[in-house]
C-alpha cells in the first residue's frame, strides 16, 4: 500500500463507525508512526519535548503536540467534526473552496492530513498556524510526502492570539485544540477571544462548545468505574450550576475574558460520599459529535478540594483568568 492509501484506511479505521475501539486506539498509534517516519521528526531531540511559556499560555513541545493524536477518541471526534464542518460550510458558503483556519497544527497537521484523501477537489483549503518553526518545517514535509499541496493555501509560523485574518480571505471554518482539560494553560480562550471577531456571518468554530462545570465526584465509585470492565457503574459525579461555556459568540464571553466571578453552591442534601470537588470538561465538538467525562484527555476531572464534614464551605466563588497561566481560580465561601 502507498503512503496515501495507508493514510486513507488508517483514517477510515479510526473514523469509521464499524471500528471497535481498540481499533480507533491502534490505527491512531499506526497513524503516529506514519508521521512520526515521514516528517523526519526526532522523538528523542530533548529541545522537541520542553514547553514555550507565551504570553497566553504554554505552547507544547512538539513532541507532546504530535503525542495528541494519540488521544484516539479525541482525534476520531475531531476529524469526523471538522469533515462535517466543510461540508456544511460548502451549503453556506457556495461558490469556492471552503477556507479552513487550523491554528496550534503541531508537527503532523493532525486534525487536517488524515482528511486529505476524503476531500473533493477545490472542497476546502487550509491556512495552518504554528508557533513552533519546527512544526511549521515538519508540516511542510508531510504535506509534500501526502500530496495534500492542493489544499494548501499557507503555512506559517504565528502566534494565534495575535494573528490577523486577511480580510480578502474571509474564513469559513476555524479549527483549534490549544486545549487542556479545565481549559488550563494553554491559549484556546485567548486565541478564541481574537480570531472569533474576526470571522465573517455563518463561519464555525471546531469545537464549537466546550463547557466547564464543578462537579461533586465519588472516589469509590470513581474507583469501581475504573476497574469495570462492563462500564455499569453509575452516578459518578453529579455537575454544579451554574457552569461556564465557550462559544464563539456566547453571552459568557466575558465571563471568560474579564474574569467574572460565578457562585456555585454546594446542594445542602448532598450525599457526603461525593466529597471530591472537581472540574469536568465536555466538548461539543460539531453538532452531535460530543467528547465526554473520562473519553479524552482533555475531558478527565480535574480535582480542585477534598470536601471534609462538615464541609468547611458553603460553596465556591469559581472565575477564568487569561494570561500566562490560564485557567479557573476559586476561593471558598
Ligand atoms: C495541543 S497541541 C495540538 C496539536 C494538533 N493540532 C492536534 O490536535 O493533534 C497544540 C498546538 O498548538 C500550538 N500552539 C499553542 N499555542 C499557540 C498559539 N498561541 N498560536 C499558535 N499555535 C499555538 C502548539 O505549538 C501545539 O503544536
Amino acid at each position: 500500500m502507498d503512503d496515501r492509501a495507508e493514510l486513507k484506511h488508517l483514517t477510515e479505521v479510526l473514523t469509521g463507525p464499524e471500528s471497535s475501539a481498540g481499533q480507533w486506539f491502534a490505527a491512531g498509534a499506526t497513524l503516529y508512526e506514519l508521521f512520526l517516519q515521514r516528517s523526519g521528526l526526532n522523538e528523542k531531540e530533548a529541545g522537541l519535548r520542553r514547553d514555550v511559556q507565551m504570553p497566553s499560555g504554554k505552547a507544547l513541545g512538539p513532541i507532546w503536540a504530535a503525542f495528541c493524536l494519540k488521544d484516539a477518541i479525541r482525534t476520531r471526534i475531531f476529524l469526523t467534526s471538522i469533515l462535517n464542518a466543510i461540508e456544511a460550510a460548502r451549503q453556506r458558503f457556495p461558490g469556492g473552496p471552503v477556507h479552513v483556519l487550523y491554528a496550534g497544527c503541531g508537527p503532523f497537521a493532525t486534525l487536517m492530513l488524515p482528511l486529505v484523501p476524503f476531500l473533493k477537489k477545490n472542497s476546502a483549503v487550509f491556512t495552518l498556524l504554528d508557533v513552533w518553526p519546527e512544526n511549521v518545517q515538519s508540516v511542510k514535509t508531510l504535506i509534500d510526502a501526502f500530496q495534500a499541496g492542493p489544499f494548501v493555501r499557507e503555512i506559517a509560523v504565528a502566534d494565534a492570539v495575535q494573528y490577523r485574518i486577511d480580510p480578502d480571505r474571509p474564513v469559513h471554518v476555524l479549527v483549534m485544540e490549544l486545549l487542556q482539560a479545565g481549559l488550563t494553560n494553554e491559549a484556546q480562550v485567548a486565541a478564541l477571544a481574537n480570531l472569533a471577531p474576526q470571522l465573517r456571518p455563518g463561519a464555525i468554530v471546531v469545537p464549537e462548545r466546550i463547557s466547564v462545570n464543578a462537579g461533586l465526584l465519588h472516589p469509590g465509585k470513581d474507583m469501581r468505574r475504573m476497574t469495570d470492565p462492563e462500564g455499569a457503574v453509575q452516578d459518578v459525579f453529579h455537575l454544579l450550576e451554574p457552569g461556564f461555556t465557550l462559544t464563539a459568540e456566547s453571552a459568557d464571553w466575558l465571563a471568560f475574558t474579564q474574569g467574572e466571578e460565578r457562585v456555585v453552591r454546594l446542594p445542602a442534601d448532598r450525599d457526603p460520599a461525593y466529597n471530591r470537588l472537581c472540574l469536568f470538561t465536555r466538548l461539543q465538538v460539531y453538532g452531535n459529535e460530543r467528547i465526554e467525562t473520562w473519553e479524552s484527555a482533555l475531558t478527565q476531572p480535574l480535582p480542585l478540594l477534598k470536601l471534609e464534614e462538615p464541609p468547611q464551605a458553603a460553596g465556591i466563588a469559581l472565575r477564568y483568568e487569561c494570561g500566562v497561566t490560564p485557567g479557573f481560580r476559586f476561593r471558598l465561601l
